[in-house]
């Protein structure tokens, strides 16, 4: 056993006053989280660490942040109440475990799915005021010497810290989201309130009249879109909806989507087709939000396309386990100035109002679940040639 010197001791205080006022200047929740685990690592001396959080709702404690190159595929992942994690969340009090192998409480089973041999652990809640919200944990001291209540000292000094920085920064999304969302809906509640007044006050020649229910219907349509798509950004963005990863056939999804799209194709004269390999692909997702994304991406590509152009889905095989799926239009392109923009929420291309309606929600919900999928979508796009979005995907492992 090697506790530290006075020398280490106020190194590591220091350290941690530091890490502290850091703590307290950002309000971006990843960038929190992130240096939260990496300070977390640092100051116990251990191979890797993580943040668990709580969900209110359904009371599932999770990994959020972890540190190392794994922490994509680790995110989101629930641990088991049984977990030495959930009892940590429990008990209230912090837990260390220097010989793994003899605590029956500690969860082997993310060590298969984290592929890390734990051997000692550290874990201390994070509460705000009397709250929990979530669990610090660090695993494996690099030099294997074992933990000491000097740890857990730091390590709930630590805590106690990130739980407050962590709480603003969620309360400060939430605002940052709402007045955002309000400022959207004010322009269709504006016109629908102006064109109803209209209505009520005056006598109108049922022709006008019919004009105007038409536009309120319209905006109502439109704020309904809006509402729908902000709910379901901010859950994506919440980071609390795990993709309910399945194997299934993508080029069978591929040809449901082109069915369902077919009205809108034939509507705007335009020539929709794929092109698939000859057998199918069997790919891991979360089925519903792949066809969701392509669902978008196809109709941007008919929406935003020019008389009788073409849209045409594009599946290929790449190097074992990779596939790439692109939807390539014939439209009239993205201005490359607006290129960096379009997957902002509510952006939209300055021109895009005159030519089809849309809440600029679209592109921002396919990122986020390509994204939840660990991958990323790529888009290219020339004025007046067309635009290609593409991301890439996982086949399934061969029977
Ligand atoms: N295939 C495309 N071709 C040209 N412009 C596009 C295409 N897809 C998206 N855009 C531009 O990006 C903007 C954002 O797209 P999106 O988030 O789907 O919002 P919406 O379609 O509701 O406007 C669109 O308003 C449009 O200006
Ligand atoms: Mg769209």
């Amino acid at each position: 056993m090697s506790p530290l010197t006075p020398e280490e001791r106020l190194e590591s205080y220091k350290r941690l006053l530091v890490i502290s006022q850091v703590l307290t200047s950002t309000l971006e929740l990843f960038t929190l989280l992130d240096l939260i685990v990496n300070a977390a690592r640092d100051l116990t001396r251990t191979e890797a660490t993580s943040i668990l959080l709580l969900d209110n709702k359904t009371g599932d404690l999770y990994f959020e942040a972890v540190t190392g190159s794994k922490s994509e595929e680790i995110k989101r992942m629930v641990v088991p109440p049984d977990s030495l994690a959930g009892w940590v969340v429990r008990e209230g009090h912090a837990q260390i475990i220097n010989d793994v192998s003899r605590d029956e409480r500690f969860f082997a089973k993310s060590d298969e799915s984290t592929g890390f041999q734990t051997r000692s652990l550290i874990a201390v809640p994070l509460k705000v005021k009397d709250k929990i919200i979530g669990v610090l944990e660090a695993i494996n001291r690099a030099d294997d010497t074992p933990f000491i209540e000097e740890d857990v000292e730091m390590m709930t000094t630590l805590s106690a810290q990130a739980a407050i920085a962590i709480t603003n920064a969620r309360l400060f999304q939430q605002s940052d989201l709402i007045s955002e969302m309000v400022h959207e809906l004010r322009t269709p509640l504006t016109s629908i309130v102006a064109y109803s007044e209209l209505m009520l006050r005056r006598e109108i020649p049922p022709l006008q009249a019919r004009g105007f229910t038409e536009t309120i219907y319209q905006e109502a349509m439109h704020l309904s879109s809006m509402t729908n798509g902000f709910l379901e950004l901010s859950r994506l963005q919440s980071g609390r909806i795990r993709m309910d990863m399945i194997n299934f056939n993508l080029t069978e999804l591929v040809r449901e989507v082109m069915q369902l799209l077919q009205p809108q194709t034939d509507e705007h004269g335009l020539t929709l087709s794929a092109t698939l390999p000859d057998r199918n692909v069997i790919i891991t997702a979360d089925r519903e939000r792949i066809r969701q994304v392509l669902v978008n991406l196809t109709s941007n590509a008919i929406k935003y396309n020019r008389d009788a152009g073409r849209v045409n889905i594009l599946i290929e095989p790449l190097a074992a386990p990779y596939v790439r799926i692109s939807i390539k239009d014939t439209g009239r392109g993205i201005p490359e100035k607006d290129l960096p923009r379009i997957f902002e929420k509510f952006f939209r291309v300055a021109d895009s109002e005159g030519y089809a309606t849309g809440t600029g929600l679209g592109l921002s919900i396919v990122k986020q679940i390509v994204e939840a999928h660990g991958s990323t979508i790529d888009v290219q796009s020339q004025v007046d040639v067309g635009t290609t979005f593409s991301f890439i995907l996982k086949a399934a492992p061969a029977p």
